[in-house]
């Protein structure tokens, strides 16, 4: 596929069915990931894919952030459970963590970028992607479940990874106020 297709096929897929992604073109998008630009060759950029098991205690987490101890309808569960259990791959992706104010920021920057070079490559092998970060991101709990040592790198997003409804076209700002030319 053309990159500029690619760019132009590429959204955010919210509605995930259960369809397996293999486990080749997951490799092939982290491959593209790590061809991200990154100053001073930092590379800070990691992801952790999460097995079912994690995925199943995430479930549980995001329960009780939003419903607490309180019981809610089936259809909020199953909405939920769909949510977090339906996509293929669920990979946390991750900052190297620094001291530096400046490089912070540039590692971020850097880190973008290869989440895009991720969701590029998937949309050249047909695979849907959604960055998110919701509470549940940045929880403690999270780091615990996924295994992550807060001290050394930040979680920056999750990517829900899988085969999934394109969502509607959205209007974007036109070239005209995004882009000027100046002699
Ligand atoms: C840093 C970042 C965080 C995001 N977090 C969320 C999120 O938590 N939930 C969500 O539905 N979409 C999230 N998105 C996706 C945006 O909502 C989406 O990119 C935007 O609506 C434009 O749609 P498109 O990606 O299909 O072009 C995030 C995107 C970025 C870059």
């Amino acid at each position: 596929m053309e990159i500029a297709e690619a760019i132009k096929q590429r959204r955010t897929i919210h509605i995930f069915s259960k369809r397996k992604v293999p486990k080749e073109i997951i490799e092939r998008s982290i491959v593209a990931a790590n061809q991200a630009p990154s100053h001073r060759r930092t590379f800070p950029w990691r992801f952790t894919s999460l097995g079912m098991k994690k995925r199943e205690l995430l479930y549980q987490l995001q329960l009780s952030l939003k419903f607490g101890n309180k019981s809610t309808e089936e259809c909020n569960y199953k909405k939920i459970r769909d949510k977090v259990l339906n996509p293929s791959h669920l990979i946390v992706a991750t900052q190297l963590c620094t001291d530096n104010k400046v490089q912070k920021l540039e590692d971020y920057a850097a880190c973008a970028c290869a989440i895009q070079n991720l969701s590029l490559s998937l949309v050249a092998d047909g695979v849907g992607s959604k960055w998110s970060t919701g509470k549940i991101t940045t929880h403690p709990d999270t780091y615990q479940i996924a295994d992550i040592d807060p001290s050394e790198e930040e979680i920056i997003g999750f990517i829900w990874i899988g085969y999934g409804t394109q969502p509607p076209l959205i209007t974007r700002p036109f070239l005209k106020t995004i882009y000027r030319e100046r002699d």
